[in-house]
C-alpha cells in the first residue's frame, strides 16, 4: 500500500430541499481513501452513509465541498464526464445485487468492460470468466439472476464490480440481505480480491466483524464523519 490519495473530499454538505423544507443530510465530511485500503463506514440508518457512496461516486453532486477522484476534481466536471470516471476507476456494489435479469452471469460481468468498448467481446468474455472463476462461480457462469441463490448473485455483483480493475470499489451494505455465514464468505472473498489485485475498498456495514478485518473504520452521526478506529 502506498499513500496515494484515490479518493477524497473536503468539507462535503449535502442539502436536499423537499418543498419549503431543507434536509441537511451530509454537514462537512472529510476522507481520504489511499491506493490499496481498505476502510468501513458504520452508522445508523438515515445518518448519510448512502448518500456519502453516491456523492463519492459522482452518481449525485454536493451541495458544497469538493471531491477529488484519482486527483480530479468532480465539481468541475458534467454528469457525462463523471461517468466515465467512474466507469474508469469505480466499481460499485449494491445491497442488492442489481444484476440485469435477462442476461447470464457471465453476460452481466462483462458488461462494463462492453460499455468501455476499449476491448473486444471476445476478450472481455475471457476477462469475465476469470473473475467469475476468482470469485468461485464458474460452473455457475452460464446461469441468470433468477438461477442463482443469493450469495451466488452476490459473488457475480462483486465480480462484476472487479472486471474492470478498478482502483477502489464503493460497497453499500454489499451483504445486508445475505445470512451471516454467506456474508462471511463475500466478505472473505472481496477482501481477498482486493489485496491480490491492490483495489481500494470502502464498504458501508452493519457488521462488527468486517469492521475487524479493515485498516479504519469510520463512523457516520446525523451527517458527520469521525474515525471510530
Ligand atoms: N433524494 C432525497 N431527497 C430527500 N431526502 C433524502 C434523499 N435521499 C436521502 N434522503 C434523506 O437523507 C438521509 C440520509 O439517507 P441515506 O440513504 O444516506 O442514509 P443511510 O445512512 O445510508 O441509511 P441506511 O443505513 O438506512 O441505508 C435520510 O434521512 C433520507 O431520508
Ligand atoms: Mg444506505
Amino acid at each position: 500500500m502506498n499513500n496515494t490519495a484515490i479518493l477524497a473530499c473536503q468539507q462535503l454538505t449535502k442539502i436536499f430541499h423537499q418543498g419549503p423544507a431543507e434536509i441537511k443530510v451530509l454537514n462537512g465530511v472529510n476522507f481520504t481513501v489511499n491506493a490499496g485500503e481498505r476502510v468501513a463506514i458504520i452508522g445508523n440508518s438515515g445518518s448519510g452513509k448512502t448518500t456519502l457512496l453516491q456523492l463519492l461516486g459522482g452518481l449525485d453532486v454536493s451541495s458544497s465541498g469538493q471531491i477529488q477522484v484519482m486527483g480530479q476534481v468532480l465539481s468541475t466536471m458534467n454528469e457525462q464526464q463523471r461517468g466515465v470516471l467512474r466507469n474508469q476507476h469505480l466499481g460499485f456494489i449494491y445491497q442488492f445485487h442489481h444484476l440485469l435479469p435477462e442476461f447470464t452471469a457471465l453476460e452481466n460481468v462483462a458488461m462494463p468492460l462492453l460499455i468501455r468498448a476499449t476491448v473486444s467481446v471476445q476478450q472481455a468474455q475471457f476477462r469475465a470468466e476469470a473473475v467469475l472463476k476468482q470469485v468461485g462461480l464458474a460452473a455457475r457462469r452460464h446461469h441468470k439472476p433468477a438461477e442463482l441463490s443469493g450469495g451466488e448473485r452476490q459473488r457475480v455483483a462483486v465480480a462484476r464490480a472487479l472486471v474492470t480493475q478498478p482502483v477502489c470499489i464503493l460497497a453499500d451494505e454489499p451483504t445486508g440481505n445475505l445470512d451471516g455465514k454467506t456474508a462471511d464468505e463475500i466478505y472473505q472473498c472481496m477482501l481477498e480480491l482486493s489485496l491480490t489485485q491492490g483495489t481500494a475498498l470502502v464498504i458501508v456495514t452493519h457488521d462488527p466483524k468486517i469492521a475487524q478485518r479493515v485498516e479504519r473504520v469510520y463512523r457516520m452521526d446525523n451527517g458527520v464523519l469521525t474515525l471510530h478506529s
